[in-house]
Parts: C-alpha cells; sequence; structure tokens
C-alpha cells in the first residue's frame, strides 16, 4: 500500500477504535506513540491525533516532535488532539468551567469539507474538561456547542480539529465525517480490503519465521483455523506442525471433526493429542505457587491458570517429541484482539482491567511473546474480521461460522464447589424476594446461590451469587416480564450478577435445595458434553452469537446431583451481548424440545433446567 494514515496515540481510551473505524473505512494505518520518530512519521499520507487523558499545558503532557506540524501532511486532531494542534499553532486551551460529557448536539459549519453532505446540527460523543479558549492563528471555528469550540479548520494546510469524537457510535454521523477527511480532505484513493490484510500477514509470517518452523495450536474453532490456513499459505508445508489437544473438555465429537477439516486445510503435519488424564490429575507448581489438580479445583481463575499451564506443558512435551521446542520454533496461535483485552494484556489496553485471564494469554506465553517467539495472525482483528476472512481463504463454511468456544473448553462450564456458597444475609434476601415479589405481581419466585459466576460490571470482574427465577415452566412464561426483571435484580441488588429462569418446572419454594458440590472430572464433563449437544443442535440458529449448556451443583430431587442452564447470546463483538429472548430470536418449541430431549436423555440426573437471561455486563457470556 502506497497510502497509508498513522494514528499517533495520545493515550486515548478511543485509539483503537479510531483504527479500527478507518480500516473499515478501507484505508490502511499504524497506530504510533504521539512522539515516534519524525522519519518514520514521514512516510505516511495523513496523521490522526487521538485523544488523551492529560491537558495539553500541563506538565505530565505527552512530548512530541512539533516538526510534524511542518511535514506538510493532512491532520485530524481529535479531542487532545484538537487542543494540541490549537495550542502549536499558537491559540490557547483552559479548562473549562463547566465539562461536557456525554452525547451532546453540535451546530457545523456545513462549508467545512469535514462536514460534507451533513445537516448543520450533529449528535456527538464529547468527554472533555478543556476548551479552545482563543483560536490559532489562520484557523476558523466550524463547530460549537454554545459558545465551546467544536470544531476548527485551516484550508490552507488542510488541518481539522474536533473537540468530539467521531469514532464512537454515539456520534451518530462519525463515520462520514472520518470519510470525508480521509477520502476529501486528504484525497486518499486506494481501498485496502481484507484481502490486502491476508497479505500483510502473509507478509509478516514468510519475515519473522524464514526457513524456522513453527507449530501451531489447533483449538478447532475458526481463530486458530484462520491462522494454521494463513501459514498453510505462508510457509512450505514441512515448516507448519499442528497439534491438536483434546483435554478432555471439547464439545461431544469435536476433535474428530477438527481432525478431519484440518486435513482438508492441507496441513500435512498434523498431532492429535489426548491428554485428558494430565489435564485432570496433575497437579502442579507454577511460579512457585502450588496448584492442586484440575479436578480437585474449585476457584474458576485457578482453573484457567491450570488449564492455560498444562496446555504449554502438553505441547512443550509434543514438540519435543518431534525434535522441537520454543527456543528455536514459534508458537502460532489464533488470539483475537478482545482476548487480550478482557484478560488486561498491556500491550491492547493499558486501561483495561482483567476480567478473565485467556488460556492464550497465561504468563508463559506472555514472556515467549516477550521473546519474539509468538506468531499471532489475528491480533488485530476481532470476531467478525476473522470470519471473513475465513471464507477469503476458502475454509468450509462449517469452520467460518462455527460459534466460539472457550480455549478451557467445558472446563469454564463446569460449576465447581465443594458445597454451597454461605448464605446471603437474610435480609438481603428478603429484600430480592420482595422485589421480586412485587414486580412481577406474585407470579414470580427468586433463590440466591447456591453457586456464584463471574460477571463484568462497571469495567471490573465481579464473582457473584447467581439468582434463580421460578414462575411456570415454559408455559407459563412471561419472558418479556422474566428479562425486565433480570435486568434490574443486577442493578438494585450488587451482591448478584446473573440471573437464571427456570425452564423445566413451575414455582418451587425458597426451601429445600441441596448442594454436594462438584468437581470436573469425567462423570461430569459427559454430562455437560450430552446436554450441550442438546441445546446446540435445538437453539442455534444464525441470529445466535453462541449457544452452549453449563452445569451446575444444584438440586431440589433427591438423587439427582446437578442442574444445568442453557445460555444463548446475541453479539458481534463479544465485549457486550445480549441473552437470546424466547420466542424472538429462538423459538419456544425449540425451548420446549431443548427441555424433553435433556429430560429424556440424563433426567435421572438433572434436578432442574434454567435459561440464563442475563446480559454482558453485568453477566459475562461463560459463566467463569
Ligand atoms: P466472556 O465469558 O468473557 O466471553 O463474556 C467472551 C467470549 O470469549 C470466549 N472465551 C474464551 N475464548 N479463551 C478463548 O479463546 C478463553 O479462555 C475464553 N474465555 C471466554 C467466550 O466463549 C465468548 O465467546
Amino acid at each position: 500500500m502506497k497510502e497509508k494514515v498513522a494514528i499517533l496515540d495520545c493515550g486515548g481510551q478511543y485509539t483503537k477504535v479510531i483504527d479500527r473505524k478507518v480500516r473499515e473505512l478501507g484505508v490502511y494505518t499504524d497506530i504510533l506513540p504521539l512522539g515516534a520518530e519524525l522519519e518514520k512519521i514521514k512516510d505516511y499520507s495523513a496523521l490522526i491525533l487521538s485523544g488523551g487523558p492529560s491537558s495539553v499545558w500541563s506538565e505530565g503532557a505527552p512530548k512530541y516532535d512539533a516538526a510534524i506540524f511542518d511535514i506538510g501532511k493532512p491532520i485530524l486532531g481529535i479531542c487532545y488532539g484538537m487542543q494540541l494542534i490549537n495550542e502549536h499553532f499558537g491559540g490557547r486551551v483552559l479548562p473549562q468551567v463547566k465539562t461536557e460529557y456525554g452525547q451532546t448536539e453540535i451546530e457545523i459549519d456545513t462549508s467545512c469539507p469535514l462536514f460534507d453532505g451533513l445537516d448543520a446540527s450533529q449528535k456527538v460523543l464529547m468527554s472533555h474538561g478543556d476548551a479552545v479558549k482563543v483560536l490559532a492563528d489562520g484557523f476558523k471555528c466550524v463547530g460549537k456547542t454554545g459558545d465551546v469550540v467544536a470544531a476548527i479548520y485551516d484550508s490552507e494546510r488542510k488541518i481539522v480539529g474536533v473537540q468530539f469524537h467521531p469514532e464512537v457510535e454515539l456520534s451518530e454521523n462519525g463515520v462520514k465525517m472520518l470519510e470525508n477527511f480521509l477520502r476529501g480532505i486528504c484525497g486518499l484513493k486506494e481501498v485496502y480490503a481484507l484481502e490486502d490484510r491476508i497479505e500483510t500477514s502473509v507478509k509478516m509470517i514468510r519475515e519473522r519465521v524464514g526457513d524456522g518452523k513453527v507449530i501451531v495450536l489447533v483449538s478447532g474453532g475458526v481463530d486458530s483455523a484462520v491462522t494454521a490456513a494463513l501459514l498453510v499459505r505462508a510457509l512450505k508445508p514441512e515448516q507448519v506442525y499442528a497439534i491438536h489437544i483434546d483435554h478432555g473438555l471439547m464439545r461431544k465429537n469435536e476433535s474428530d471433526l477438527i481432525c478431519a477439516n484440518l486435513y482438508k486445510l492441507g496441513l500435512t503435519q498434523m498431532r492429535r493429542i489426548n491428554a485428558e488424564n494430565e489435564f485432570f490429575n496433575t497437579a502442579l507448581d507454577i511460579d512457585g505457587v502450588h496448584y492442586d489438580t484440575l479436578s480437585n479445583t474449585t476457584d474458576p481463575e485457578q482453573k484457567r491458570d491450570i488449564i492455560g499451564y498444562m496446555f504449554f506443558d502438553v505441547t512443550n512435551k509434543a514438540a519435543k517429541e518431534i525434535n522441537l521446542d520454543f527456543e528455536t520454533a514459534y508458537l502460532a496461535q489464533g488470539t483475537l484482539r478482545p482476548d487480550l483485552i478482557e484478560s488486561g494484556n498491556p500491550d491492547v489496553s493499558g486501561y483495561a482491567h482483567k476480567i478473565k485471564k485467556h488460556h492464550n494469554d497465561v504468563d508463559i506465553i506472555r514472556a515467549l511473546r516477550d521473546r519474539g517467539h509468538v506468531i499471532e495472525t489475528n491480533w488485530d482483528w476481532h470476531k467478525d474480521e476473522v470470519r471473513q476472512v475465513a471464507r477469503l481463504l476458502g475454509l468450509d463454511e462449517e469452520i467460518a461460522s462455527r460459534q466460539p468456544f472457550p480455549g478451557p473448553g467445558l472446563g469454564v462450564r463446569l460449576i465447581c464447589c465443594d458445597g454451597a456458597i454461605p448464605d446471603q444475609p437474610r435480609e438481603k434476601v428478603e429484600a430480592v424476594e420482595k422485589f421480586v415479589e412485587s414486580e412481577s405481581g406474585g407470579s414470580l419466585t427468586v433463590r440466591l446461590g447456591p453457586v456464584k459466576s463471574v460477571g463484568v460490571q462497571g469495567d471490573n470482574r465481579s464473582y457473584k451469587t447467581l439468582s434463580t427465577l421460578y414462575g411456570g415452566g415454559i408455559d407459563g412464561a412471561d419472558f418479556d416480564m422474566i428479562s425486565k426483571i433480570a435486568r434490574e435484580i443486577p442493578n438494585k441488588f450488587d451482591y448478584i450478577n446473573r440471573v437464571a429462569y427456570c425452564v423445566s418446572d413451575g414455582a418451587h419454594d425458597a426451601d429445600g435445595v441441596e448442594c454436594a458440590g462438584m468437581h470436573i472430572c469425567r462423570e461430569t464433563a459427559d454430562l455437560l458434553r450430552e446436554i450441550d449437544a442438546i441445546v446446540t443442535k435445538n437453539i442455534m440458529n444464525k441470529r445466535i452469537a453462541q449457544c452452549f449448556a453449563v452445569l451446575f451443583p444444584m438440586s431440589v430431587d433427591k438423587g439427582k446431583k446437578y442442574s444445568c442452564a442453557i445460555r444463548a447470546v446475541l453479539t458481534s463483538d463479544f465485549m457486550t451481548a445480549s441473552s437470546a429472548m424466547p420466542g424472538v430470536d429462538f423459538t419456544i418449541d425449540a425451548l420446549k424440545n431443548t427441555v424433553d430431549e435433556i429430560k429424556a436423555a440424563v433426567g435421572d440426573k438433572i434436578s432442574m433446567i434454567f435459561y440464563d437471561v442475563t446480559g454482558k455486563p453485568p453477566a459475562t457470556v461463560e459463566w467463569e
């Protein structure tokens, strides 16, 4: 590509969003620090200065080379970026009396090419405490909120600044403004398509690997399949070794399907490793911390640590058997941007708080990555982009549209504990009971516990009590009302992050629940595999992004130790999600069939069947 845009990062939380939006408009981008070398910056056709948390007048403001403004490149400054431009060219930026935050209506000068084709009044997202007080020489004010400057433009130098964030959805015509900047003001003509990204990725693989060898871990999902396909395209067949580890926590028949598909991909060197016993029954010391075996572990993050570590351990052993090690060979994996954001990976987001540790971002992988030995072909892509790439690479639709499956597999869907979590104080339980009774007009009852699950609230991880609702089973359910109450419960009661509705039965008394505990073992994994296959077969459809079953220890019937939950979500990026609505996103018959088939297949072990009605936030898609 000859045309490319540098996004100079001033520390803003939306820098990556600017990157994604500009790429969606078909323009190649790189994110560089604001203080990047001038020589490097000169290679770009245009610059975008991002937002940032500092004040341009403060001591700690990020440093930059003032010559970036003299090299004649068109520049768009966003929020802090605009203030920097104004200050640099002799204007003044000062703290504003009233901070602007949230969606705001601005008036724009539609003769400015940034606003070409737009109405004079625009809704945009503002998020700033400083404002332009004196306009820089040569600049014209081309947008205002009341008397606050919202946009500035210098037509001679082709430099434009906006106080708001055109990159986010709350700026309704933000994408059009970015397009006007790129295609109008900068005059960029080239279109950087997904095909080009494939070529960029192939080039990167060739440059990094050279004549070396790569071990690709193939889980069976679309992400690692795309990585494997890119490696096959970039390298000679004898350079690529694929390893599929069956940790005993795969879905029904999954390993067979994956291996058959991998042969079709053209992978000639592939190993399938059955490692259930090692995964379930190895006690570990990781960085001086002792971990009991997976089958004796109940803490969600410890389970993830163990599974992540075991993946690496088993892979290492498998590599040795084919005379490879990671001192010389590379490890390739299909990590996506959201995985790293949610793992709190500092390379992706200095701001992200860890929600849950993904198996492909555990410490040992981070250490390898620091040594430049991890190849992540999908590093910069979101799920929807990976699916498109999969199709372009000619992968089977069965793989391209495959619903995601977490690396730790069914391990995070087996909710383990030694016994019921301690009850919430009586007054807390009563408060929820009272709320549910009054909101449902007495048609629903609620129970808290006996397990906890993981959620994400206010960008932080939570691990809180499960609450379950009971009404008239499926026939008597008003899912609109149930969803409304499920939305309100976590908002009102901060000790709850997930709500599930009982679809197998009618009302229950709040008493009489037993929890004998549960652990990962062949029996529980087999049971969940069976239920999961029934749930997926009946409920999964094109609207639903992910659908699966969860097993947890809860019983109201003697001799039946477990209950299960059906989880089906709508989402495109998995950073947020809503629970799929029975009767809207899939049929009530599908739900009934699921319940009947579960009862017929494993009714002797399953006490109750629930439908998870919680969005993300406050819950996460997975329960752990
Ligand atoms: P959560 O539960 O965080 O899930 O809302 C978002 C998406 O990520 C998947 N997920 C994982 N994927 N390794 C993965 O490759 C993991 O450790 C992992 N944990 C969750 C989850 O299935 C959903 O699609």
